[in-house]
């Protein structure tokens, strides 16, 4: 049985570095399902018109849920997924139900049938331990303060960090504020705070969650 990992967290708390570490330290297969959530809304980006509007919800949620449908997995390879001006779109698609509901049939294809025939997977997001995976062998929230977490982002992308902050505050709010799959903390997660963490120690205190884990399984 594959064994599998569910890392949730907002933005910029390090659930994605600390993915790719667990997912190097166990040989484990990794999707970071905000990219899939990013590849629909470069398809949305894609589909527009000139004058269409992006704060027009009916045509953003039309053709949100035609950019999901697009959506395949070599597109998480693109370029210009990452970057906050993307983020801002795909956090608004990512209240929609229908793209929500098109998006975890490709994150739980992944979570059963993970390439390259590896023992296990891990996944990140903001409800993968609530909602694409809520019967994995373990699950961690990762949180940080959200000054920490934008200092962090400023720093990456060479922005000024009262307008990243701005941002992921608003990000924030959607993210946990929505009606569908909101960010939360499940039930039985660990929840491990990277406020005063190194990446090299946030990695190993999850390496150690899921080297325990794996050992009473
Ligand atoms: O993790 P990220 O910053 O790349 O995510 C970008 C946006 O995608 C985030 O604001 C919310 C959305 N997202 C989501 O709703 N559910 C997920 N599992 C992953 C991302």
């Amino acid at each position: 049985m594959v064994f599998r990992v569910a890392i949730d967290g907002p933005a910029a708390s390090g659930k994605g570095t600390i993915a790719r570490g667990v997912a190097e330290g166990f040989g484990f297969a990794h999707l970071e399902s905000g990219l899939v959530y990013r590849a629909a809304a470069r398809r949305l980006l894609d589909l527009l018109s000139p004058g269409d509007d992006l704060n027009d919800e009916r045509l953003m949620a039309t053709l949100a849920v035609r950019a999901a449908r697009a959506v395949v997995m070599e597109d998480l390879n693109g370029p210009g997924l990452r970057g906050e001006e993307i983020a801002d779109v795909t956090s608004r698609i990512s209240v929609l139900g229908e793209v929500r509901d098109v998006l975890r049939g490709l994150q739980r294809s992944f979570a059963d049938a993970p390439p390259g025939g590896v023992s296990g997977v891990v996944i990140d997001g903001r409800d993968i331990a609530t909602v694409v995976m809520p019967d994995a062998d373990v699950k961690i929230y990762v949180d940080a303060d959200v000054c920490v977490r934008a200092g962090r982002r400023a720093v990456e992308e060479g922005r000024e960090l009262g307008e990243v902050l701005a941002e992921i505050e608003a990000r924030d709010v959607r993210d946990s504020g929505r009606r569908v799959a909101p960010l939360r903390c499940a039930e039985g997660a660990i929840v491990l705070d990277t406020s005063h963490l190194t990446i090299e120690e946030s990695i190993a205190s999850a390496l150690e969650v899921i080297r325990t884990a794996r050992a009473g399984r």
